[in-house]
């Protein structure tokens, strides 16, 4: 591919989506997903108001709000961040309608279905902010973030071999895309229970309760997916043992998650797949993410430890998807089909 262009949008827009990504987490962590009750302005304005008046004007027009100049900013930024990602994503989309005549193999359809999905992200944004943060929509919201950084990084990842010449496609080893799926329904468990305000629930290390107390766990309550639409979700609407289920089976996730991918990378570096330094990159982020999930569950969630343990989730999706395309198998693209080299 002669021109370089795609590949330079590309990168930039994955990059921008990994930082709309963090400051949609920043956003909900610090409680101003309803900074602004409106949608797409603030108040009706596209920038938030610092006037002392109009706040106290403001909050008294909206009481079931807390009205603050900061919180209006952090949901503004997040949006025009939001919103350079979708014209940067749109013009990808445009460049590669001339690209793909003149390359082969041009990923163009891809380049749609980004399109396609930061469409309908925006979308879910403008839901998360006037359905008052139910906890459906926002981690749909979550869920189509990671999709959107992960669909761009196999965007770029085309491009790039595109870009030295190799049009032929890889294909993932079944193994490392199930540790894939598992560690993202974690990353979604890890939304529900952010936006169920469940990471209080159970302040004790082994059982929810310090010291092993009973609890009445709620499971059918936690996991009830599709909550009542009207009341403010902000603050939870749960009763402790809906929010324990959720908070202990998100542990469990944990478990699972860890035990998969040890004998996952034991494995692949065994059959010399996959270099060892990697492999315990990995080990080391599945490590600190624990740490900072029990660090968590001990100081009552506070701002920067909830902001890093989001932030570290999306950091493990990425290298898991790095180690996916390291260890994956190449594919010869011929007029009969496919054929297999490794
Ligand atoms: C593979 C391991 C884990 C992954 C990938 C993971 C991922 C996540 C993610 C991405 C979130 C936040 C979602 C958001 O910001 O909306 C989250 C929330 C949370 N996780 Fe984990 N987690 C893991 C393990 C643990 C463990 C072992 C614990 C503690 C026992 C834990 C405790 C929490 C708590 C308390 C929250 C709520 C934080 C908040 O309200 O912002 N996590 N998890």
């Amino acid at each position: 591919m002669a021109n370089n262009l795609p590949l330079k949008l590309a990168t930039l827009a994955f990059f921008l989506a990994c930082e709309v990504v963090l400051m949609g987490g920043f956003t909900r962590i610090t409680d101003s997903g309803l900074g602004c009750p409106d949608w797409p302005g603030c108040f009706g304005s596209m920038v938030m108001t610092t006037d002392t008046e109009t706040i106290t004007h403001l909050q008294e027009r909206y009481p079931e709000i807390h009205v603050a100049v900061h919180k209006g900013w952090i949901e503004m930024i997040h949006r025009y961040i939001a919103g350079g990602l979708g014209l940067l994503i749109l013009a990808l989309a445009f460049v590669g309608y001339r690209e793909k005549e003149k390359t082969a193999n041009y990923p163009y359809l891809l380049s749609l279905v980004v399109l396609g999905l930061v469409i309908v992200q925006g979308a879910f944004g403008a839901f998360t902010v006037t359905l008052k943060l139910l906890p459906n929509i926002v981690t749909l919201h979550l869920m189509g973030g990671l999709i959107i950084v992960s669909t761009l990084m196999y965007l770029r990842h085309r491009l790039k071999r595109l870009a030295l010449g190799d049009s032929s496609l890889v294909r993932m080893r079944t193994p490392v895309m199930i540790g894939v799926g598992l560690l993202f329904a974690q990353i979604i468990l890890g939304g529900w229970v952010s936006t169920n305000y469940a990471g209080w629930a159970c302040p004790g290390i082994l059982s929810c309760a310090p010291g092993g107390a009973e609890v009445n766990y709620d499971f059918q309550s936690g996991f009830h997916l599709f909550p009542e639409v009207g009341p403010n979700y902000e603050g939870g609407q749960l009763e402790h043992g809906a929010r324990a289920a959720i908070q202990m089976v998100h542990r469990a996730g944990a478990l699972v998650v860890t035990v998969y991918w040890l004998g996952l990378l034991w494995s692949l570096v065994k059959q010399g797949v996959l270099a060892s330094r990697k492999a315990m990159h990995f080990v080391g982020l599945l490590a600190a993410q624990i740490g900072f999930g029990y660090a968590n569950v001990v100081y009552a969630v506070p701002d920067s430890l909830a902001f890093i343990h989001h932030a570290l989730g999306v950091l493990m999706l990425l290298y898991a998807w790095s180690i996916a395309y390291a260890t994956a198998v190449e594919y010869e693209e011929v007029s009969y089909g496919s054929v297999k080299h490794a």
